[in-house]
């Protein structure tokens, strides 16, 4: 894509078989007329369905557009909030030090399956509020057939048919069902359970928030927006993670240094930024347009995709120096120009979870470089592969565990100091990432 835009500049078009010629925007000046134009006109949520399919449901905030999309938005940001996310740290470090200390020492692992066990714990903790430990062995049992049978492949029109139940498209709607139930379960619970107000998870202060109009919000449309939460926010954080280390354990000098600044907040941040700039996880995001525009100058019709190219973006040399290399000190010399770094989309649709993210990065980072020392198996470095929407380490972020590191904090104690310490940077960082986009 980078040489697609060196090729033909700011603005370049691709034919793809399913959508047809789409138009890439790749300047952070087109970028921000993109984000900021007509939300009526640049259509996210439909051109979210094309790749995301009706899983989500009829109220999911990543298919809805215009009123309805508003509507959903303004019952789901405030538990994202950068200040309400900072609540979570405790679990996202508890999750951390569970899950490593199951890694065997010595031997090769893959990073990015480990890192999905953290962050799925992470979801089902902190934003389904789930305690019942049969319920939460039930979901990770079901979640991941779900991830395995999504792709490309569903689709293609035969692939709808159901076949006796053998196509994809019948796997994944029965694997559906399966957490379906789980969530409808979790929900009924939650509302028979009196003493709701004192949990702080995301489905607590769901049940809690009310219409504009004074109503509640329904159990379908709280289940489509776990759902939506679940698919948006698990993966790609866990690829984010992936990928953080995939560079890490190839950059010693920046390893070294992270290792030994994790109370730095100012340096960890930077990591996570840099990660999400050299290596997005999203690469791009389509908007696509409800009526005859003009974009970038060009008139396009209706109908058609147009796409903020993040990747191509993130690695202009005119915006980042050397932009190949991974150098987190570039955010402490001073940030890029707004709309040059947009790992999480922008306008009306920037990602919700993008505080939820980035501290989550942080923490599990702190979390794991605390507790062991990681290699890299090869420093050849891992190629992106494309995964339904995302794009990951196509080996999977292979490491090796050398050591377990003495850890002499409790967890608890640690993601105390952490409440206290990372809490003005996160509100810091998250005015910054603002002013990004
Ligand atoms: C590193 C991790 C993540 C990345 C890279 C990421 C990236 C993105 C991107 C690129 C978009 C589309 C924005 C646009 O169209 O302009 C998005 C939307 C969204 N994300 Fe994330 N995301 C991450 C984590 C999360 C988490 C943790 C959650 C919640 C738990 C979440 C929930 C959502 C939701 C609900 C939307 C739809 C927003 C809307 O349409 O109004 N994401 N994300």
């Amino acid at each position: 894509m980078v040489k697609r835009w060196r090729r033909y500049g700011d603005v370049f078009s691709s034919r793809f078989p399913i959508f047809g010629r789409v138009v890439y925007v790749a300047d952070p000046t087109l970028v921000k007329e993109v984000f900021m134009g007509d939300p009526a006109t640049f259509h996210a949520g439909e051109a979210n369905s094309l790749a995301l399919g009706d899983a989500l449901g009829d109220h999911s905030l990543l298919t809805l557009d215009e009123e309805r999309h508003l509507s959903q938005r303004k019952l789901l940001l405030p538990p994202f909030h950068g200040e309400s996310v900072r609540r979570y740290i405790e679990v996202m470090a508890e999750a951390t030090e569970r899950e490593v200390a199951r890694w065997p020492i010595g031997k090769e692992i893959q990073l990015r399956p480990r890192m999905q066990a953290i962050t799925l714990e992470v979801i089902l903790r902190a934003v389904f509020g789930v305690r019942d430990d049969a319920r939460m062995d039930l979901f990770r049992e079901r979640i991941p057939p779900l991830g395995e049978t999504t792709s490309i492949l569903n689709w293609l029109p035969f692939m709808e048919r159901d076949l006796g139940g053998i196509t994809p498209a019948a796997r994944f709607r029965r694997a559906l069902a399966a957490v379906d139930e789980l969530i409808y379960a979790e929900i009924a619970d939650r509302r028979a359970e009196p003493s709701e107000d004192n949990r702080d998870d995301v489905l607590s202060l769901l049940l809690r928030a009310r219409h504009e109009d004074g109503s509640a919000m329904t159990d379908s449309e709280l289940r489509d927006e776990l759902m939506t939460l679940l698919t948006a926010g698990h993966e790609t954080t866990a690829t984010g993670l992936a990928w953080a280390f995939e560079r890490l354990l190839r950059t010693p000098r920046v390893l070294e240094r992270l290792t030994a600044s994790l109370d730095d907040d100012d340096y960890v941040d930077a990591v996570v930024k840099e990660t999400l700039r050299v290596r997005p996880v999203v690469v791009d995001v389509a908007r696509k347009l409800t009526r005859d525009t003009e974009v970038a100058g060009w008139h396009l019709p209706a109908g058609m995709l147009v796409l903020p190219a993040i990747a191509v973006l993130h690695k202009r040399p005119d915006l980042y120096e050397d932009p190949e290399e991974f150098r987190p000190e570039r955010w402490i010399e001073g940030n890029p120009e707004s709309y040059a770094w947009i790992p999480f989309g922008g306008g009306v649709r920037r990602c919700i979870g993008a505080s939820f993210a980035q501290v989550e990065m942080k923490t599990v980072l702190r979390e794991v470089l605390r507790r062991v020392r990681l290699r890299a198996p090869t420093q050849r470095p891992e190629r992106g592969v494309i995964r339904h929407v995302t794009v990951v380490p196509g080996r999977g972020a292979r490491a090796i565990v050398e050591d377990r590191l003495p850890v002499v904090e409790a967890a608890a104690e640690l993601a105390g100091a952490h409440n206290g310490r990372a809490g003005g940077a996160d509100a810091r960082s998250e005015v910054g990432v603002r002013g990004h986009d």
